[in-house]
């Protein structure tokens, strides 16, 4: 379609090298949305009559059914999806298939096509996250008052509810959706009539063209429009840092799950075994969701490399966008798919959460907090209680069985009221933290905000 000035066939290696059709077939029904919002202009501009546009029109959709039911032969001659399709309408409805190109170039078509893309994918994912999210609020709910240590440095800290922990990712997912909700403005501009990169000398209604494709504007700067990415960038970070957050869940459960831990059970349909250890159970969803998450790295990585030299304006550098933008949209859907299901089949061991959660050294910084109530300032209750523990290990005497009055002055009998997880859970109602009450109250506020 460009052969006009070249008297040599295209080398057969250098079609198989610059050929993206392989790829961005799947971006057909934007290609073909965005060439009949594009002859609609042209109508009004009085390049094509009402005929040609119906000819046009009605040869893409028959173009667009046989793409669906696997009906059509896509070359690599034709290079990519915008040049199979029109070469394809030409073929079909002959001379009005020629007029369909004009004003447009493959640069505009193309960045037009991968931002509609775009735009469907993040409902997509933004669909799949919320599914996830709720997955995740159903079993904080069952487990809202079910108690574990809540660690720093994995080394257990102070008491949590597995309802609490598991909100923290409720929290994460949110702030996932509201960026990509946010990276979605940016993404739905239209650069439809950028041309190659200086506009054209014939002018079509890009407003009309915009509206129509459902865009909510237009580019401003034809050489921004058409060779930039960033919208594709920014998307493969908000995806990577999904995948960041997925990846820190599925440690947690790698964790839970562990004869250590033993905290929780992953049903039979989500772990696999071992060929040859009988008695394994693994949880390959969790290590492949961390593994995974190295892809969503290297495809953000990958694309602000390639983009990272280019001069304005397009490069055939920037067709390496898509196979980064499909892989890691196609690694999300199915992660956030698989654990939806795996965490809604998941079962809390709420005993061996409980016995974790019920060393009295979870319940040190309330010893100290008890000291500071009495008037000492907390330095010193630090002080005071890091001694009491290192009695505690010397005597290998639990923190809640010493004599504390023989310690320091500063302890009264009713210290030892301090090691009621209850009641020290029940303690924990500043805004955030996570007595069971505060956690009922947030998934309750998370049910409303879902709705
Ligand atoms: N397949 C190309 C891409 O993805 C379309 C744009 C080609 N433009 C060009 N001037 N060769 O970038």
């Amino acid at each position: 379609m460009w052969k006009g000035r070249f008297a040599q066939a295209t080398a057969d290696l250098v079609q198989q090298y610059g050929e993206s059709i392989s790829y961005d077939w799947r971006l057909y029904k934007h290609d073909i949305a965005g060439s009949i919002a594009h002859a609609r202009a042209q109508v009004k501009a009085g390049l094509l009559t009402n005929d040609e546009f119906q000819q046009i029109e009605t040869g893409l959709r028959e173009i667009e059914k046989d793409i669906d039911t696997g009906n059509f032969d896509f070359s690599i001659e034709l290079e990519d999806i915008h040049m199979n399709i029109e070469s394809e309408l030409t073929k079909r409805i002959g001379a009005a298939g020629g007029k369909l190109h004009t004003a447009r170039s493959r640069n505009d078509q193309v960045a037009t096509d991968t931002r509609l893309y775009c735009r469907e994918q993040i409902d997509v994912i933004s669909d799949h996250l919320i599914a996830l999210q709720t997955s995740l609020l159903d079993k904080a709910e069952e487990y809202a008052s079910a108690v574990i240590p809540g660690y720093t440095h994995l080394q257990r800290g102070q008491p949590v509810t597995v309802g609490h922990h598991l909100l923290a990712y409720v929290e994460m997912i949110a702030r996932d959706l509201a960026r990509l909700t946010d990276a979605r403005k940016r993404v739905n501009v239209s650069p439809l009539g950028s041309g190659a990169l200086a506009g054209s000398t014939i002018n079509l209604d890009r407003e009309q063209i915009a509206k129509e494709l459902g865009f909510d504007s237009i580019t401003t700067n034809s050489m921004d429009a058409i060779s930039d990415r960033d919208y594709i960038m920014e998307l493969l970070f908000d995806f990577a840092l999904i995948g960041t957050h997925l990846s820190r869940l599925s440690e947690d459960l790698i964790l839970w799950c562990s004869s250590e831990f033993g905290f929780a059970t992953l049903s039979d349909a989500h772990t696999t075994g071992s060929s040859l250890m009988p008695q394994k159970k693994n949880p390959d969803v969790c290590e492949l969701t961390r593994g995974k998450t190295g892809r969503l790295y290297g495809n953000l990585v990958s694309l602000l490399t390639s983009a990272k030299g280019l001069p304005l304006t397009y490069n055939r550098d920037l067709q390496e966008d898509k196979e980064p933008l499909f892989d890691s949209i196609d690694t999300l859907i199915i992660a956030l798919s698989v654990n939806t299901e795996m965490i809604a089949d998941m079962v809390i061991n709420v005993e061996t959460c409980e016995a974790a959660a019920s060393d009295p050294l979870l319940l040190a910084t309330d010893l100290a907090d008890y000291l500071v109530k009495n008037g000492v300032p907390f330095r010193s209750a630090h002080e005071l209680v890091g001694k009491a523990v290192a009695v505690s290990v010397e005597t290998a005497t639990p923190l809640d069985q010493l004599d504390l009055t023989k310690i320091s002055d500063h302890y009264g009998a009713d210290a030892k009221d301090v090691f009621n997880l209850q009641t020290a859970l029940a303690a924990r109602t500043n805004p955030g933290a996570p007595s069971i009450e505060n956690v009922t109250g947030q998934i309750a506020r998370w049910r409303t905000e879902m709705q």
